[in-house]
């Protein structure tokens, strides 16, 4: 107790192994590497939203001091894989994609048109300063709401009415709500910049230090665009300083800074400035979503129809699971989810944390609540006369399901029971007071990973495998395992990741990296506890009166010896199997397959109860989120300290969702307004109260090896809900437009 940031008596988990390298600056992060030569980006972006450059002078920019080169669509390098597809005339603009620098089209404000390198990064900025562009503007479109009225959306199947049962059975329900709710776009906003150093050694050979959730798909990637074998590709990430899902794809600056880098044959490093971070790698979209719920007079759901209205770029189609939580969360046999998006003259949306599954819970999860309270019934009681103990959207068993653990686990510890459920009722001295309550949802599975491991005669395991870790703690949940698996102490164990060239292990999002590289290093320490055994079976200090060969069952892997479990004074040392048999080391590479079949026949989710409590001064609207407590149901937890740590990251960041985060654009100019943390506002530790989190811990037995479900994501689930639904209970005001700043609540 005491030594730990929460408090939490769990000091039997392993610290992160990289925390030390992080807290004393010597992690190296994507834009930290030097070179002999190093030279710098700056990257100029569009003034306007939409239309043509008709003209570009970067004749100052290239005479200032130190510039090696400027780069734009006039003098772009051709790339043999990233061009245009054959038929782009006649595809809709939506189907040709961006590719930086290939032409002169504006598809947003803040759209890379130019590229300086030069010997330092001042005179590279000063020389973006000198260019000047000229344009053809063209109406362009920002605006969600205007674009509902004048706009078309998207066509294809992903925008078909989806029905099971009757379509829109709500409307006849005995008691039924329908709401609108609405929220902003959301930036991810790490605290490091997206930022890559480049260094090419010739023609066809790179090495890139890039910030990338996902080292194969991005060394995939530039190998297609430079038409590189994939040996010649090498990329590093050995630190990640956030990314929430931003860090995904390869994104416009970094083809960029790999076309400069070759062009002047000189190391470059770029790093998007905080602005940039706003247009050049992806937000969360905005969403307006309606929700008709109806429920017989004994609170069993008779209808959802759940409708959601996003946005995307105008050059690229970014589609989300906004609408299926809807379909399963909730034992409903008539349920109708209906899904468009709009095409709007703005950068392109991505991923981020829950993707899909946290707007959808802000809707779903407020609306369950209004729809409690129209049947005056308790919240929780209302949910759990409503549980699905199957998949009645999948038609199939879940893998395991702990959420009724979950709810009785959050709403002990808030003593949920306890509380006035009156609306209005509770107060402390000038403060309203209320409780609220949402739940959480988040698909788990398990993808493909490889892992090589190297036991050496000094008694030393180092695992290898080419993941990142933006954060979550992988290489200490990893060596944690790897220490339980194989019986060794972690400070025997070293994990090395984010690099390319080591086995290619799996990307870090989705809520997946634990269950799959978890799978690959759990196998790999049994491969390697077989292989002791090959080697010390016929061991006379295993030999008993009747026993002459010892069988993997008979032995115990413990603290770096092999022990008789019959008798545990019988043991060798791992060190000295190895040198008994003349090895200096062994080396086992496991290929570990994704869930498959016996996957298949369930549905598999983690879950998150978030249970809050808010107060709120009626003069002022300042809302205080005074106590949390989340209660999690991701099966058997791996590490709980930075498993713990995951959880409180997702709810902060779902504090910031609901009281702060607010992407604002100037429809005149299709340009951001409040790009910078000055004006975007996130959670400051001022914001953030205690937040208690409970882990259900229960193994779930087909998933993986480990019985852990992924957690990363579900974190930030349905909290949103959780505090709208508090702020009713406390002031009888419901709050349907995110975020929930003071002057709502006046
Ligand atoms: Mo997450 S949105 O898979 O980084």
């Amino acid at each position: 107790m005491g030594n730990y940031f929460f408090d939490q008596p769990n000091a039997e988990f392993l610290d992160r192994v990289d925390g030390k390298l992080k807290v004393t600056g010597a992690a190296k992060y994507s834009a930290e590497y030097t070179f002999p030569g190093l030279s710098y980006g700056v990257l100029v972006g569009s003034t306007i939203a939409k239309g043509s450059i008709t003209a570009m002078n970067t004749k100052a920019a290239e005479n200032a001091p130190g510039v090696l080169t400027v780069i734009t669509h006039l003098n772009t390098p051709k790339l043999p894989g990233y061009k245009p597809n054959s038929d782009a005339a006649a595809q809709p603009e939506i189907k040709k994609g961006y590719r930086v620098f290939t032409d002169n089209l504006v598809r947003f404000n803040g759209q890379p048109i130019a590229l300086v390198i030069a010997d330092t990064f001042e005179r590279a900025t000063y020389a973006a300063s000198l260019i000047k562009t000229q344009y053809k503007k063209e109406q362009h479109h920002t605006d969600l709401n205007a674009e509902l009225k004048t706009g078309k959306p998207l066509e294809g199947n992903a925008y078909k009415d989806n029905i099971r049962g009757d379509a829109d059975a709500w409307k006849n329900a005995d008691v039924k709500i329908e709401a609108e709710y609405t929220m902003p776009l959301e930036v991810h906003n790490p605290m490091e910049m997206h930022g890559i150093t480049v260094v090419w050694e010739g023609e066809d050979k790179v090495t890139v230090y890039e910030k990338t959730q996902a080292l194969k798909i991005t060394q995939q990637n530039i190998m297609q665009a430079f038409g590189l074998k994939e040996e010649n590709v090498r990329i590093i990430t050995q630190f990640i300083g956030g990314a929430f899902g931003s860090a995904f794809n390869t994104w416009p600056h970094s083809v960029a800074a790999l076309m400069g880098a070759k062009k002047t044959g000189k190391p470059v490093k770029l790093m998007l400035t905080r602005d940039q971070m706003f247009t050049m790698v992806g937000y969360r979209p905005e969403a307006i979503q309606k929700i008709g719920m109806g429920a017989s007079k004994d609170g069993k759901l008779t209808g959802i129809t759940h409708e959601a209205i996003a946005m995307t770029s105008s050059y690229a189609e970014f589609t989300e699971g906004i609408v299926s939580a809807s379909r399963s969360l909730y034992t409903c046999p008539n349920v109708t989810t209906r899904y468009k998006i709009y095409p709007l003259n703005l950068s392109m949306p991505t991923w981020m944390r829950g993707p899909g599954e946290t707007t959808g819970a802000f809707a779903l999860e407020s609306a369950m609540d209004e729809l409690a309270h129209a049947l005056n019934l308790d919240p929780i009681e209302f949910r759990l006369l409503n549980y699905a103990e199957t998949d009645l959207e999948a038609k199939k068993p879940y893998s395991s399901k702990f959420l009724k653990e979950a709810y009785q686990l959050g709403a002990d510890k808030i003593k949920w029971s306890e509380r006035n459920r009156e609306i209005g009722s509770m107060k402390e001295g000038d403060w309203m007071v209320g409780y609220g309550t949402g739940t959480g949802i988040f698909v788990a599975w398990r993808g493909d990973a490889k892992v090589a491991a190297r036991l050496s005669a000094d008694g030393s395991l180092v695992l290898q495998s080419g993941v990142t870790d933006m954060g979550a703690g992988t290489a200490t949940a990893m060596t944690q395992l790897a220490s339980e698996v194989f019986g060794l102490a972690p400070k025997n164990i070293r994990f090395e990741m984010g690099d390319s060239n080591l086995p290619p292990g799996p990307f870090q999002g989705g809520s997946g990296t634990t269950s799959t590289l978890g799978t690959a290093v759990n196998n790999v320490c049994v491969s390697m506890k077989k292989r002791l055994t090959e080697l010390v079976k016929d061991n006379s200090v295993f030999h008993t009166e009747t026993i002459h060969t010892v069988k993997p069952e008979d032995l115990l892997f413990e603290d770096g010896n092999i022990i008789l479990a019959s008798d545990r004074t019988r043991k060798v040392s791992y060190t000295d199997v190895l040198k008994n048999a003349g090895l200096p080391q062994i080396e086992i590479l496991e290929d570990s397959k994704s869930g498959g079949d016996e996957m298949s026949k369930y549905s598999a989710f983690a879950y998150a109860v978030h249970f809050v409590k808010v107060m709120v001064h009626p003069v002022t609207g300042v809302l205080k989120i005074s106590r949390i407590v989340t209660a999690v149901d991701a099966g058997k937890v791996v590490n709980e300290k930075t498993a713990e740590s995951q959880i409180v990251g997702g709810v902060v960041s779902g504090i910031g969702m609901t009281l702060m985060e607010e992407g604002v654009i100037d429809h005149r100019y299709g340009k951001w307004v409040n790009n910078n943390f000055a004006d975007y506002h996130v959670p400051v530790n001022a914001d953030v109260p205690k937040i208690e989190v409970l882990f259900v811990n229960k193994p779930d037995p087909v998933l993986n090896p480990m019985g852990a479900k992924g957690i990363g994501e579900v974190a930030l689930v349905g909290f949103a809900a959780a505090v709208c639904n508090a702020v009713y209970h406390a002031t009888g005001k419901r709050i349907r437009q995110l975020p929930i700043t003071p002057d709502k609540l006046i």
